[in-house]
């Protein structure tokens, strides 16, 4: 970071996200020229992060979305997201938001169990649309990430189990209202053995999609989901996730010239673009540590106690105004009444004092989006590098 981008920022009231824009779009673009030039067709993941100027330079880039709620929907086509870009996962669609996705005529319903195609069926034969389908398979493979965000394990409640195979494709195959377009997976996120796992997910969608056109049904369409790993511990020197790795891998899929790759990224899109600023209301000396308290919280920034997730947190002000302070060993917490509001332990950071600004990085995806309002706390507002 620039020193007069520092001192712009300290104008600004904290907590507040500030996104790097320029970051932003060499980020969108890598990934937007690695993947045309492979011919993979990208959605990205809004539940990452939906604020709208971000969402409105992904769709400016002829990216797709994929979407996980009604809301979700609305708000992507709001954003410039062309509706047959729209794919829509979900292991609880309501029949609200099934049929408001069938009447904005959405590109493809992830279906995630045999239950939820009936449904889409009679819903879809009601209001007189077709509902184009692609199966979520429950591939069960271990990603190697962190239990909660691991999802393509048979013990996940996410996709359609090899059991239930049989079943679905007799639903579909009888189903005047439900266009078979092919078969989605999703295997987990920040998964960083990028050429190894993203291969063993290629090896088992091969097996499956061989298995469905066996018995009958063409598979013109194969995603393989998003889950591509960021660098947290050194954002600066890995800005730009290995989009090239990911997408070679992904693009070894033995596949016939009328058969489409997809994939949905989101946290190697928004991740590392954005950062929680936060001031240091106290340092609070203890009996075996000193602890920093921020005036940001676990409501502004979850991913730490909810999954002890690591984000590298930075004094500015000290390396921008104290740039021979000594190096002490701090924890670093909110102001929640919550024991796991903290975003680090022993972290060693230059001398920190009142009023420092912090930034916690790598927070421009799923940050903002899970805040909440617990301890009636306000939200952390965003705002852009080029508009400070
Ligand atoms: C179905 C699906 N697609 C894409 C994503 C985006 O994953 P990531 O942010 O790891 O790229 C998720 C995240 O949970 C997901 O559930």
């Amino acid at each position: 970071m620039e020193k007069s981008v520092f001192e712009r920022l300290l104008s600004l009231e904290t907590p507040v996200y500030y996104y790097d824009m320029d970051l932003l779009k060499e980020t969108v673009d890598s990934l937007a020229e690695t993947a045309a030039a492979h011919g993979v067709k990208v959605h990205y993941a809004v539940k990452t992060n939906n604020e709208e100027r971000i969402m409105r330079y992904i769709a400016s880039k002829g990216l797709g979305a994929d979407c996980v709620s009604g809301n979700e929907i609305a708000w992507a086509v709001h954003c410039g997201f062309a509706p047959e870009s729209i794919v829509y996962a979900g292991v609880g669609k309501t029949d609200k938001e099934l049929n408001s996705a069938l009447l904005a005529g959405i590109g493809a319903f992830n279906c995630e169990s045999p239950e939820e195609l009936r449904i889409l069926d009679e819903l879809a034969g009601r209001c007189g649309r077709k509902a184009r389908v692609c199966l979520r398979i429950n591939p069960d493979i271990d990603a190697h990430t962190h239990h909660y965000i691991t999802t393509g394990l048979e013990e996940n409640k996410f996709g359609i189990s090899r059991f239930a195979f049989e079943e679905v494709v007799g639903i579909v195959k009888s189903s005047e209202n439900l266009i078979f377009t092919g078969l989605h997976f999703h295997i987990g996120s920040q998964i960083t053995s990028v050429r190894e796992i993203f291969a063993v997910e290629v090896a088992r969608a091969e097996e499956i999609v061989g298995w469905f056109e066996s018995r009958g049904l063409r598979v013109d369409n194969i995603d393989l989901g998003g889950g591509l790993g960021i660098d947290y511990e050194d954002p600066d020197g890995n800005p730009v996730p290995d989009f090239k790795g990911w997408i070679e891998t992904v693009s070894t899929f033995r596949r016939r010239p009328d058969q489409i790759l997809h994939i949905e990224p989101g946290r190697s899109i928004a991740a590392q673009c954005g950062s929680l600023l936060s001031r240091v209301v106290y340092v609070k000396k203890g009996e075996t540590k000193d602890t920093v308290i921020l005036d940001a919280g676990m409501n502004n920034l979850i991913r730490p106690a909810l999954y002890g997730a690591y984000h590298k947190v930075e004094n500015l002000s000290a390396g921008f105004l104290r740039k021979d302070a000594p190096l002490h060993s701090y924890d670093v917490a909110g102001p929640v009444c919550e024991s796991a509001d903290v975003f680090g332990t022993k972290r060693l950071l230059p001398e920190t004092v009142r009023g420092d600004l912090v930034a916690i990085r790598s927070a421009g995806a799923y940050g903002s989006v899970m805040s909440s309002r617990y301890n009636m706390r306000g939200d952390a507002p965003a705002v852009f590098s080029d508009e400070i």
